[in-house]
């Protein structure tokens, strides 16, 4: 059985006291509900204290540095992250791949050393609007995951999360049909199963992402393939998240 995931991405907001309000919120209203992996991706500051607070949600950074360790200035490794209590990372967000210029190559690293630290990375594919027009959504998220982490071992690969955020619904309001993302999720699904067997691509959970919400949750994650959502704006507010929480 896969399991069924639902991590919040706050992405730049909240400062530390609102983080951690909202923390204890979504903690506090976990004691109620079971079968769901409830991660929540905060900004790098507020990690530790997060992870210090809550009992029932798993802690994500939202980025990790491509180098081990060293002279980079400003730069978070993923053995820091690891140090806060912190279990996942997300790696390769549309965002940092649009606004940092992050490439597959960079990511391929930063798989490799989140892997190396005990972190589960989250990693993030998906195409732009250019490319879901032309069709071209199957060949570019195919290179992704060809040229950032479909060098691992089968044990390894394992151990990942997939998200897929076709980057035209991420903040827009715009959501994937249910029928996008789970013929997306499909396809993803049986590129693992080409690339390794059946039983790898059936042990990874594919998470959507981009304007999920309470009320469209329920009929993505009702698709056979599609495993939870990583949420930008409806995490941000606890009724929201949990709305989608409740929503499997
Ligand atoms: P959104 O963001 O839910 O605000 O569209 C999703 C994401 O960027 O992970």
């Amino acid at each position: 059985m896969r399991k069924k995931i639902v991590a919040g991405n706050w992405k730049m907001n909240m400062n530390l006291q609102e983080g951690l309000k909202l923390a204890e919120e979504v903690d506090n209203a976990l004691l109620n509900t079971s079968g769901v992996t409830v991660i929540l991706g905060t900004p790098f500051v507020h990690l530790a204290a997060v992870a210090g607070k809550v009992k029932s949600a798993g802690v994500a950074a939202q980025n990790c540095a491509s180098e081990e360790s060293g002279a980079y200035t400003g730069e978070v490794s993923a053995e820091m992250i690891q140090s806060t209590g912190a279990q996942y990372v997300i790696i390769g967000h549309s965002e940092r791949r649009a606004y940092y210029n992050e490439d597959n190559e960079t990511l391929k690293k930063k798989v490799e050393l989140a892997l190396k630290n005990n972190l589960t990375p989250i990693f993030c594919c998906g195409e732009v609007l250019e490319d879901r027009e032309a069709n071209k959504q199957h060949d570019v998220v195919k290179t992704q995951l060809s040229e950032s982490i479909f060098h691992l071992s089968a044990e390894d690969i394992k151990k990942l999360v997939i998200a897929y955020e076709p980057v035209w619904a991420i903040g827009t309001g715009k959501t994937a049909s249910s029928g996008q993302a789970q013929e997306m999720h499909k396809d993803i699904r049986d590129m693992i199963a080409e690339k390794y067997d059946q039983s790898v691509a059936d042990e990874i959970s594919v998470l959507y992402g981009g304007s999920c919400k309470p009320s469209n949750a329920g009929e993505l994650f009702a698709n056979p393939d599609v495993d939870g959502g990583l949420i930008g704006g409806a995490a941000l507010k606890s009724e929201d998240f949990m709305g989608i929480v409740t929503a499997f």
